[in-house]
């Protein structure tokens, strides 16, 4: 019965895989939906993750898991199939977010702290009754003048390192995300201070990590990737990014790690995906690196579904083209002509 958390690690990032972020909390989800002018309704929060789900290529092909929240993790398919059993079926984990968010952090003015640490082993429990064996937590932090601070970084590597250590008693593997952010509030900072911030980050983390006693077999790390922020004037190259992105991490990552699972970001699907790729083309790495992108892999499901049952097919395909795309990348064989093809 015991599943080893270094299995299920490797499993999530098994080759040419990656992880589906659809945790969107309910605020979320509904700026996403405000997109595409629909109501955020649980039936269409439903309606929506069962397209995603059930796009049966995407989801047994490229796929190695999707990250819930707490109400998908609870939900039926129209025809009364709970949807972790929709992912499970695929081949795929079920995964959850159990961070409470990021909250205005006391005395640190324009800095956040992620909350969600009380009660969290119980939670845990449960959440591994209803089918998931990963989870996510996850820390913002932002670059601006002055910012960010040590004394923010370090409380939420602390509160990285307490959730990790929970997740690792109670069988779930933790996905650890420290986002150094790329489209906070100002953004106007160039790669070589995302690349500073990101190190400390990094840094610090696997400090607390340790401290904590966190198995490092047994997790997955979530970052960023090195790269400007959206309204800095001057942006890297993509060469520069994944040359910057992996300096970064063989600095910082000790091998024992089995993965690294890069967010989006705020990037666009095809340059989030590029990236991805050309990393793994200068391998051989100590770790896999793959994908959990959430904006990056369903913005364009999002559109061509529009909230329309009729569209459910399209959207499928939207999204199969991306995670496909993104399998090629996580081992390192995208190309912008494949794209164009496969399109
Ligand atoms: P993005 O890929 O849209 O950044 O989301 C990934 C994620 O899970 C952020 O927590």
């Amino acid at each position: 019965m015991s599943e080893k958390l270094s299995d299920i690690a490797q499993a999530m990032v098994a080759d040419g895989k990656g992880i589906l972020a659809a945790d969107e909390s309910t605020g979320t989800i509904k700026k996403r939906f405000d997109s595409i002018s629909l109501e955020s309704t649980e039936t269409a929060r439903r309606d929506y993750r069962e397209m995603l789900f059930g796009a049966d290529e995407a989801m047994s092909n490229y796929i190695s898991g999707v990250i819930l929240f707490d109400e998908t993790i609870r939900q039926k398919a129209a025809d009364g199939t709970p949807l972790v059993e929709m992912i499970r079926k695929a081949g795929a984990i079920p995964g959850i977010k159990v961070d409470a968010g990021a909250k205005d952090m006391a005395l640190f003015p324009g800095e956040k702290v992620t909350e969600g640490l009380d009660g969290l082993g119980g939670r845990l429990k449960e959440y591994h009754e209803l089918g998931a064996r990963f989870a996510k937590w996850r820390a913002v932090v932002d670059i601006a003048d002055g910012l960010p601070s040590f004394g923010a970084i370090h409380a939420n590597a602390h509160a990285l390192a307490r959730y990790a250590a929970l997740c690792q008693v109670n069988g779930i593997v933790p996905i650890v995300e420290p986002e150094v952010l790329m489209d906070g509030p100002v953004a106007s900072h160039d790669i070589d201070r995302c690349y500073a911030v990101t190190e400390f980050t990094l840094k610090e983390v696997f400090q607390e990590l340790y401290y904590a006693k966190v198995d490092l077999e047994g997790m997955i790390l979530k970052p960023n990737m090195v790269i400007a922020g959206k309204n800095a004037s001057a942006q890297a190259s993509p060469e520069e990014v994944a040359e910057k992105t992996l300096k970064v991490l063989k600095a910082c990552v000790p091998p024992a790690v089995p993965g690294i699972a890069f967010l989006s970001g705020g990037q666009s699907d095809e340059q989030a995906t590029h990236h991805l790729s050309l990393m793994n083309a200068a391998g051989p790495l100590p770790w896999k690196l793959t994908f959990s992108y959430g904006r990056a892999l369903q913005a364009a499901a999002l559109k061509a579904w529009g909230g329309k049952a009729e569209n459910v097919d399209a959207a499928r395909k939207a999204f199969t083209h991306r995670a496909k795309m993104n399998g090629l990348a996580a081992k390192g064989g995208y190309s912008s002509e494949l794209e164009q093809q496969a399109a």
